[in-house]
């Protein structure tokens, strides 16, 4: 069987900055109470009319460039997206349009946060199965479009990104073990109740404010911890490593006292696990592969280490993979 191997990373930011002094002018909050609930300070947030294929074509083609190869090459693009430009069509023919890439699969994933990790054990497959050589895997999210800036208990959280890697068949593996799972019977605990086909756009709907994203932070923090902590183990026994042997653990950033204990249930020390939250927030799907990118392009991640990802988000859905980068 054939390995895959991950080639090369990039990452996009939007330009704006939103901080905790703007949000304390929005809604009834406190930098402090943001900073130690969460532990972030800013995040970035898209401009007007600037668009998830916008975004996730900036750190498309910088992974692009960064692995050397021709965007000729890429024969497969998976984007993991809940915020995509439009319902139809996918992301990811909007962002292969803009690279100028043609006849080749492209389609999105939806696993909220988790998706990046989906979306990578999706691609990696379909290069083991001989369907495409190489592939561009994407995750872009635009949250602020579904943020109720009313909602100080979840706008405080959400951001803007893309980031991307390079897959590309290869004599040796680094996808060592993934571990997944999903609960639906969460949904209700984080949703955007309208604008899919069981509630289309009405008035009402927009009165009501049923297009933000709807989240129970509390309970939806409990799961959180529990699910991430016992995935990040069987993705761990499947690869047959341990947490010492791991060099980076790269987990979704969505609070910083969310990660904290994950590291303390796994006996990670604080060094070896990457934090942006405290500048970038929570772009659900983006968070990881932008971490990725930033771990590797400031030199905290070499070829020959071994990193974890974890992730969590709605659904719920939650995944794990361990890869020799
Ligand atoms: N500023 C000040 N006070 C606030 C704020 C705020 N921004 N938000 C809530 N509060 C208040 C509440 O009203 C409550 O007050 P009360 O005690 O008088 O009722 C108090 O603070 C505590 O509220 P909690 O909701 O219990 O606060 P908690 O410590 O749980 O923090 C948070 C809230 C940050 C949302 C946390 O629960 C969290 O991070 N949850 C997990 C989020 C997550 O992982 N989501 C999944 C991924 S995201 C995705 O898939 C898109």
């Amino acid at each position: 069987m054939k390995g895959v191997k991950i080639l090369s990373t990039g990452y996009y930011l939007p330009e704006k900055i939103l901080t905790n002094a703007d949000l304390e002018k929005m809604v009834d909050t406190s930098d402090e109470w943001i900073t130690t609930r969460t532990g972030i300070k800013e995040r970035h947030i898209a401009a007007d009319g600037e668009a998830v294929s916008d975004m996730a074509e900036k750190a498309a083609s910088q992974a692009v460039e960064r692995a050397g190869i021709s965007k000729n090459d890429i024969g497969l693009i998976i984007t993991a997206t809940f915020t995509p430009d439009y319902p139809l069509p996918s992301a990811s023919c909007l962002i292969g349009e803009k690279m100028g890439i043609k006849n080749v699969q492209m389609f999105d994933i939806s696993a909220a946060c988790t998706g990046f990790i989906y979306a990578l054990s999706v691609a990696q497959s379909m290069i083991k199965a001989g369907i495409s050589k190489t592939a561009l895997v994407i995750a872009a999210e635009k949250l602020t479009a579904y943020t109720d800036w009313a909602d100080r208990g979840s706008c405080i959280l959400f951001s803007d990104g893309a980031g991307a890697v390079v897959l590309s068949e290869s004599d040796e593996d680094s996808f060592l073990g993934f571990d997944f799972g999903a609960d639906g019977s969460f949904r209700k605990l984080l949703y955007v109740p309208a604008g899919g086909s069981l509630n289309p756009p009405t008035a009402e709907t927009v009165k009501n404010r049923q297009h933000f994203i709807k989240m129970e932070g509390n309970k939806t923090f409990k799961v959180a911890v529990s699910r991430m902590n016992s995935t990040a183990k069987k993705a761990l026994d499947k690869a047959g490593v341990s947490a010492e042997d791991i060099e980076l653990l790269i987990p979704h950033q969505a609070n910083i006292r969310i990660i904290e204990a994950l590291a303390r249930a796994l006996k990670f020390s604080m060094e070896k696990v990457f934090v942006n939250i405290d500048k970038v927030g929570n772009c659900s799907a983006a968070t990881i592969p932008v971490a990725l990118a930033q771990a590797d392009q400031a030199g905290r991640l070499k070829r020959g280490d071994l990193m974890e990802l974890v992730a969590f988000g709605g659904g719920f859905t939650w995944g794990a993979a361990v890869i020799r980068y």
